[in-house]
């Protein structure tokens, strides 16, 4: 079994890898910690606390993490993406005692310390929001380097297939909302795994897949369903694709099948300033040329490719049930 905290700020496609993992077999899911990112941090706290609420095993608690980044102003919610109410603007009920029962004490970066302590080389983090929890749980602790297993993000864009950025023509949104905390993330000595767009936009669902899965998935297919009609709107009307790109579900698919993916390996650094600030630059480890502001880095693996087909159908068969 593969014990899991779960970083993230739901958001649809945070919500879809969310029940993703509920659905797999392998999956432990620990925790649900919160963060700003796709909307406030008290939305996306409430939806974190609604999807487990509904999803999860009664011992999966949320911890609320950070409400801005470290150093600079918060982004500003994208409601033409997520919705108004950050899962899509489907129906929410009103939680009952506000989802306190469901609510940890401590804040999220405090969780993430316990948890990595309490359970030395076992656990998985995959971050799929702003990195700022990662970052304020290194600085409060900087053991958790060698005692996590590893740290999976869904953030950057390497240029690979074409694609430099989705808030710029350099960054991608979970980077570009707390760059300074997203290079501090990938210069731990702990292993760090980058799904970024270079693949996560490869990986399309398109309205028939998502239909198929709306009527073999029962709950959980229907849910899916609902909760990315605004998002596959957003998708058609801003770039034309029939489907959503699922990006946070790659991160999870990344733990369960690696396999899946072609990895690069190679210090990565974040810009954080001037006109490219976000950018997410690695330098590959073939790479000859001395470059210390990389050399001096840790080396980390970065996604550049994935095969899409094996993807669709380990998250297909993962809801539906079927999966391995
Ligand atoms: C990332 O940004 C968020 O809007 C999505 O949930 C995803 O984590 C994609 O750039
Ligand atoms: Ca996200």
């Amino acid at each position: 079994m593969h014990k899991v905290i779960f970083d993230t700020d739901p958001g649809v496609d945070d919500s879809m890898a969310l029940v993703f993992q509920t659905r797999h077999p392998e999956i432990e899911l620990i925790g649900v910690t919160s963060v700003f990112g796709n909307a406030t941090i008290e939305t996306t706290t409430r939806n974190a606390v609604y999807l487990v609420e509904r999803f999860a095993d009664p011992t999966v608690v949320v911890a609320r993490g950070a409400g801005k980044p470290l150093r600079r102003a918060t982004p500003e919610p994208i409601p033409h993406i997520h919705g108004h109410n950050g899962l899509g603007d489907i129906v929410l009920p009103t939680l009952a005692d506000g989802g306190r029962a469901r609510l940890d004490a401590r804040p999220a970066h405090r969780f993430i310390i316990d948890e990595i302590r309490k359970h030395p080389h076992e656990i998985n983090l995959i971050a799929v929001g702003p990195m700022t929890n990662l970052a304020l749980a290194l600085q409060e602790d900087p053991e958790i380097q060698q005692l996590v297993k590893q740290v999976i993000i869904m953030g950057g864009a390497f240029g690979m297939n074409g694609v430099l950025g989705n808030v710029s023509p350099c960054a991608e949104a979970n980077i570009s909302a707390d760059p300074e905390a997203a290079d501090q993330v990938f210069a731990a000595a702990w292993k760090v795994t980058a799904v970024g767009l270079d693949v996560t936009q490869k990986a399309i669902m398109d309205t028939a897949y998502l239909d198929r899965i709306r009527q073999h998935g029962g709950e959980v297919g229907q849910f899916v369903w609902d909760v990315s009609r605004l998002y596959e709107q957003f998708h058609i009307d801003s770039s034309g694709v029939h489907g959503i790109y699922v990006h946070d579900s790659s991160a999870v698919a990344y733990l369960v099948a690696p396999e899946l993916y072609r990895i690069r390996r190679g210090a990565v650094r974040v810009v954080v300033e001037g006109l490219a600030v976000g950018q997410t630059i690695q330098k590959p480890e073939s790479m000859g040329v001395p470059a210390p502001d990389w050399d001096n880095s840790s080396k980390q693996d970065v996604c550049v490719d994935v095969d899409v087909d094996g993807f669709l159908k380990l998250y297909f068969d993962t809801i539906v049930g079927t999966a391995a």
